[in-house]
């Protein structure tokens, strides 16, 4: 990011950085440009562009856009918030040892545990809310802490900046997952962390029609490193879905205070009916890092997991709802609601969820931007049936 662009506010940013008129046309909206080769003058002469899976003039607006966003200095993006996370983890090394949270989307340990321990990388879990845990797991091979704050479903906060001041001072990299609460209420990187990852597929897009994922970094070698991933490795994202987000991310101020508004609204409603047991909601005064969550972040968001009592109570209710829709993911601009233990963590297994506190009765909410007393009054109807 420029420092002329640094003086812009977010939502200028969201709009303008990489996404200024196209010069051959005036365009407005980033041309997308569906091509797997360019056309060279002369051997070794060409435009900048050689071959797609490389390089891309709407990706490159959209790294653009997504780095300035985030405050970083370039970013890189990929097929999804998974393809994201391997890039990352495939830029260390067989015999290298990482540090994640206890309580990550389930899909990132599937990844560390089934896939990249096969090839010599050494993950261990710890509760990274507290830094004390964090430090003592760190051994001479760590060369990264990946976290996510929020957790999912639980919500639980992690110190960005306790975790990297004792990270840094032992030359480990700090990788935030920032997917929850997106770079409109949280800037990982303003708070000492080395890299931001998204699953851009969530609130970035926010329209809940494409998969994708970035990586914001804050040192050349990392880009150059990731550059080579997307060239050697092919995960790249399609000019079409860089084009999605591009359009979505122009509206992510408005949408992402909407989401707030209407979150903490939801999480009042159920922390107040009788038939819902317990909510982790970090805007509500009595979760347990309110005071964190103020301090870190800009807003609350719009996630937010409640307890029905049991799987059976949490179907009865899931089965009645009908402005919220049933089913995996968030960050769209529609309600999403959700069963963490048979979907985003069945992967971790009923020990490894117990270990971590995710009850089968447990519902997770994505509040989208609707009229909130439609979402309240659906919530409402549907917790009659339990
Ligand atoms: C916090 C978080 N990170 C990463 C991912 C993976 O992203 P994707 O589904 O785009 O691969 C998800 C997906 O739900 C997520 O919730």
């Amino acid at each position: 990011m420029t420092a002329k662009e640094k003086e812009k506010g977010f939502a200028t940013r969201a709009i303008h950085v990489g996404q200024e008129p196209d010069p051959l046309t005036g365009a407005v909206s980033v041309p997308i440009y569906p091509t797997s080769t360019y056309v060279q003058e002369e051997i070794g002469k060409n435009r900048g562009y050689e071959y797609a899976r490389v390089s891309n003039p709407t990706r490159d607006r959209l790294e653009e856009n997504l780095a300035s966003l985030e405050g970083g200095i370039g970013s890189k993006v990929f097929a999804s918030g998974m393809a994201a996370i391997n890039a990352i983890a495939t830029m260390f090394q067989s015999g290298d040892h990482v540090i994640c949270g206890h309580n990550l989307y389930g899909g990132t340990p599937r990844l560390f545990n089934q896939v990249l321990a096969n090839f010599g990388m050494e993950f261990t879990y710890v509760d990274t809310s507290d830094v004390n845990k964090v430090e003592r797991a760190i051994r001479k091979n760590t060369r990264m802490v990946f976290v996510e704050t929020p957790t999912n479903p639980l919500m639980a906060l992690s110190d960005l900046q306790a975790i990297t001041k004792v990270c840094h001072a032992r030359k480990v990299e700090v990788v935030v997952d920032n997917t929850f609460m997106s770079p409109y209420f949280q800037q990982p990187l303003a708070l000492g962390a080395d890299m931001v990852v998204h699953s851009t597929t969530k609130f970035l897009n926010g329209h809940s029609d494409g998969l994708g994922g970035v990586v914001v970094c804050t040192k050349k070698e990392q880009l150059e490193k990731l550059a080579f991933l997307q060239k050697a490795a092919g995960a790249i994202l399609s000019p079409f879905e860089c084009w999605l987000i591009l359009r979505g991310v122009k509206t992510l101020a408005v949408r992402m205070e909407q989401h707030d508004r209407n979150g903490r609204a939801v999480a009042g409603f159920l922390a107040n009916h009788k038939k819902v047991r317990g909510v982790f909601y970090p805007g509500l005064s009595d979760h347990p890092q309110h005071e964190l969550a103020k301090r870190q972040m800009s807003g609350f968001g719009s996630m937010i997991s409640f307890e029905t009592g049991s799987l059976k109570n949490a179907n009865k209710m899931l089965r009645k709802v009908r402005v919220c829709s049933l089913a995996e993911s968030l960050g769209g601009v529609e309600t999403l609601i959700s069963h963490p233990a048979t979907m985003t963590h069945a992967a971790v297994g009923p020990d490894g969820r117990k270990k971590i506190g995710i009850t089968d009765g447990m519902v997770r909410i994505s509040v989208g931007v609707e009229v909130v007393d439609d979402i309240i009054s659906d919530l409402d109807q549907a917790l009659d049936a339990i």
